[in-house]
């Protein structure tokens, strides 16, 4: 049995001769990002061994790190496989400081809930649609609620909701738990549609859910057990492994969905806390990769209803649009986490705490802002973005995009460096 020991975590754990360091780091409980669900192409589960540890050679690994980096112990940890005890250092946790938009606009909207409840001076009955749902005893009528869960690729927000008034009462947001294991849809549905990967994708997005419930519930002063309904909003990938549907269908011509949407399931069936006879509504879903979020968005925007032409778009890891030209919708949908989220750019990382949110090239000199105002540790979308805009700007790129390097009186050039034998522009501390 190989020792494997994490000293800053203060865990050890064992590991078989051959098995792959990724394995320790999950025995050890500790978060570790596998977006390309260890394919060894996304490069984003690297790890630091001691330089005396013991692995057998890894390709992968020798493909995707720089030689400097590897010549300072980074391995990839799904690739690299133990052959000895080894010691692990992590990079600083990637979820420290993220940022979740939870708030926005209430429209106004009559209310219209599924559940209601009749008292009838001894006990009350809670009606789903015209059937009884449940016999409570007492006056219970004060205590109808409901949930909107927004399980976006990345991010999970829950909002409690006071169905007699239709106000949001509480929220809370978190990272989806499955973006660990697979960060973009179609890893995601690649998992998924091995029974096993499904459960535990299912298991991992369910569990936090009912976390998020309870931190609501314990929020706002109400009991799990008044929630009747839930709305699941999220792109049509998402819905099936949170509903436990195979999505194999949804990564191979003609891309049909399992579900449809526009339809109750049985909270309890989900596993999830909250009333025993309580429901989950699924909002209907367009096509295999315009789900019911769209649904949802068109819905609250009104998108239907506006005259003129308007383009609604949902920018997430996923990014969807919808061209309305006087109510008639057209909807289509596109890869954007690559572009957002760091995906194959050498310092590209989530809009976490530490990532270059903003940069611009003054006299000379070169400021960034961080996220969280930390120590830059990498670059997120929207820093990316505004390194290229500068760079452009001020003439440090060429028209075909190209680093103007050889430019001697260029204010910058003092960052112009090389690694690897590629030229790089260097932004601030290890980050270019
Ligand atoms: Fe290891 Fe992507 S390279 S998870």
């Amino acid at each position: 049995m190989i020792h494997v020991s994490f000293p800053k975590q203060g865990l050890t754990v064992e590991l078989l001769s051959g098995e792959a360091l990724i394995e320790a780091a999950r025995r050890a409980g500790l978060a570790l990002e596998t977006p390309c669900d260890g394919a060894g192409t996304c490069g984003k589960c690297r790890v630091k061994v001691s330089p005396t540890s013991a692995l057998a050679p890894c390709a992968a690994s020798d493909d995707i790190l720089s030689d400097s980096e590897r010549s300072q112990g980074w391995v990839l940890a799904c690739q690299a496989q133990a052959l000895g005890d080894l010691i692990i250092e992590l990079e600083e946790s990637a979820n420290d400081g993220m940022q979740i938009l939870r708030d926005g606009h209430e429209a106004d909207a009559t209310l219209d809930p599924w559940f209601r409840k009749r008292f009838d001076g001894a006990s009350t009955e809670v009606l789903a649609g015209a059937v009884t749902a449940a016999i409570e005893p007492g006056d219970t009528t004060r205590a109808l609620f409901g949930l909107s869960v927004d399980i976006g690729t990345t991010t999970l927000v829950t909002a409690l909701i006071d169905l007699r008034t239709g106000k949001e009462l509480e929220s809370a947001s978190s990272l989806n738990p499955q973006a660990r294991r697979a960060q973009d849809v179609l890893s995601r549905i690649k998992l998924g549609s091995q029974s096993e990967g499904l459960e535990l994708l299912r298991g991992e997005v369910i569990a936090e859910i009912n976390r998020q419930i309870s931190e609501v519930c314990s929020a706002a002063h109400v009991s799990n057990t008044d929630i009747w309904e839930i709305v699941f909003s999220g792109n049509t990938t998402m819905l099936h492994l949170a509903a436990g549907v195979n999505p194999v269908s949804l990564g191979k011509y003609p891309y049909a969905p399992a579900l449809n949407g526009g339809t109750h399931l049985h909270a309890a069936d989900l596993g999830l806390a909250i009333a025993r006879e309580g429901l989950v509504y699924l909002p209907p879903i367009m096509s295999a990769y315009v789900g019911a979020d769209i649904t949802s968005g068109i819905l609250a925007t009104r998108l239907h209803e506006q005259p003129g032409v308007i383009l609604f778009v949902d920018i997430g890891t996923n990014c969807e649009m919808v061209l309305a030209v006087n109510g008639a919708l057209t909807a289509t949908s596109t890869a954007a986490g690559p572009a957002f989220e760091g995906m194959n750019i050498s310092c590209g990382m989530r809009a976490n705490r530490g990532a270059i949110e903003r940069v611009s090239l003054d006299d000379g000199d070169i400021r960034v802002k961080t996220i969280a105002d930390a120590e830059p540790v990498g670059l997120c979308g929207s820093g990316l973005l505004d390194a290229v805009g500068e760079l452009a700007h001020r003439g440090g790129l060429d028209a075909n995009g190209r680093f103007r390097s050889s430019d001697a009186a260029w204010p910058w050039r003092s960052r112009w460096d090389a690694l690897d034998g590629k030229p790089i522009f260097r932004l601030a501390g290890p980050v270019y």
